[in-house]
């Protein structure tokens, strides 16, 4: 059992904030997924809970216990890199022995637990083989059963299936994934692909700057972002966002116009803003209805059919951009004049202040 707490966890490189104060429970056997734009302090995030960077202030507790000062190798961890870094001299059976032979365990439990986990990783037939006659997703096997050997508390994983061509990462998702299940610890994992983030993840932290912009299960991410940030984040393709100004609040509704004077009603709770404020509207582009006569003019700029789904790109009068998704083929083609829909209980309101989404209302609490 392991469960992991952070409590104001900071950490400055030569005077410079990288991590601003990081509160964070990841329960016992919990996957959870830290994803983010580049630098935002991810690895950072990683590196200090395995113990391979200082933490400057605040304090990161295992199982209830501080371990700030304990070194990588006493906080019972296994970290699973990006770069596989494999013995290039040595066989795979050498390597996945390796660590257990530098902590002298016994011959004999050597050999049951490489075995073991060569079995769960299938990799028994490449045991004789060295790294250089391995495929890429073979070698990143390896570097996840060297981790596995070592029966840690905590698994952590910094992108680890980004050197992967895009089937192979696809694969390997799906067998981290089932390893999660199998051995039930807890595991840490880093991306900054939201598609691994939203399909592995019991829960998501999803950072931005070196601090938490919202923390919690995928779906709950995805249906109630707790701002702009999150919602283009989380979702893909990305939320369609359109500037507005608020031009009235009722009880149940907000109604905001964009610039070319549509107006939208938006089920959400407008007790935190008032008419003239500037906000953006947010609609997933599968709550977006593009066809017939009615609502929103656009006009169609391009058109992506996939067979059994279909992507729309289109334009508003006043050049904002905006994709639809559905299921199924369309007959629309490029340079067609249409109108959007947009389906009021599924639509976001972000403050343009400091982005934060304005409460949702149930569909039972909107006025319809
Ligand atoms: N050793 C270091 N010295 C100084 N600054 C560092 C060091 N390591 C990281 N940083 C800085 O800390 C911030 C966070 O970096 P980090 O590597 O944690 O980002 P990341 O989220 O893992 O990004 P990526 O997705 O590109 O891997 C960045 O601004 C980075 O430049
Ligand atoms: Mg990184």
């Amino acid at each position: 059992m392991a469960a992991l707490e952070l409590e104001g966890v900071v950490k400055d490189y030569a005077g410079v904030r990288a991590i601003h104060g990081i509160d964070l429970k990841v329960e016992d056997g919990d996957f959870c997924v830290f994803v983010g734009p580049s630098g935002c302090g991810k690895s950072t995030l990683l590196r200090m809970i395995a113990g391979l960077e200082d933490i400057t202030g605040g304090e990161l507790r295992i199982d209830r216990v501080r371990v700030n000062e304990q070194r990588a190798s006493e906080r019972g961890l296994a970290m699973v890199f990006q770069t596989y870094a494999l013995y290039p001299h040595m066989t795979v059976w050498e390597n996945l022995a390796f660590g257990l032979e530098n902590i002298r365990t016994p011959k004999a439990e050597i050999k049951e637990r490489v075995t073991r986990a060569a079995r769960m990783l299938q990799i028994e037939e490449f045991l004789g083989r060295r790294p250089k006659q391995l495929s890429g997703g073979q070698r990143q096997r390896v570097a996840i059963g060297r981790a596995v050997v070592r029966e840690p508390r905590v698994f952590l994983f910094d992108e680890p299936l980004s050197n992967l061509d895009a089937e192979l990462r696809v694969a390997m998702r799906r067998e981290i994934s089932a390893l999660h299940r199998r051995l039930g610890n807890t595991m840490i994992y880093v991306t900054h692909d939201q598609v691994e983030a939203m399909t592995m993840a019991d829960r998501i932290v999803v950072l931005k700057a070196g601090r938490v912009e919202q923390y919690g299960t995928p779906l709950h991410l995805y249906n109630e972002p707790a701002n702009q940030f999150v919602a283009g984040f989380i979702g893909s393709p990305r939320m369609n966002f359109i500037d507005a100004v608020v031009d009235g609040t009722d009880a149940g509704k907000v109604t905001v116009r964009d610039a070319a004077g549509q107006a939208y009603e938006v089920s959400v709770d407008g007790s935190g803003i008032s008419p003239g404020q500037e906000v953006t509207v947010g609609i997933r582009p599968e709550h977006l209805e593009v066809g017939g006569d009615k609502g929103h003019p656009v006009s169609v700029q391009s058109i992506e059919q996939l067979g059994g789904q279909s992507f729309l790109y289109c334009e508003t009068p006043d050049g904002t951009q905006l994709t639809a998704h559905f299921v199924g083929q369309t007959s629309m083609r490029r340079g067609d004049k249409a109108h959007a829909t947009f389906r009021r209980s599924f639509m976001h309101l972000f403050r343009k202040s400091d982005g934060k989404a304005l409460k949702r209302l149930e569909i039972g609490e909107a006025a319809i």
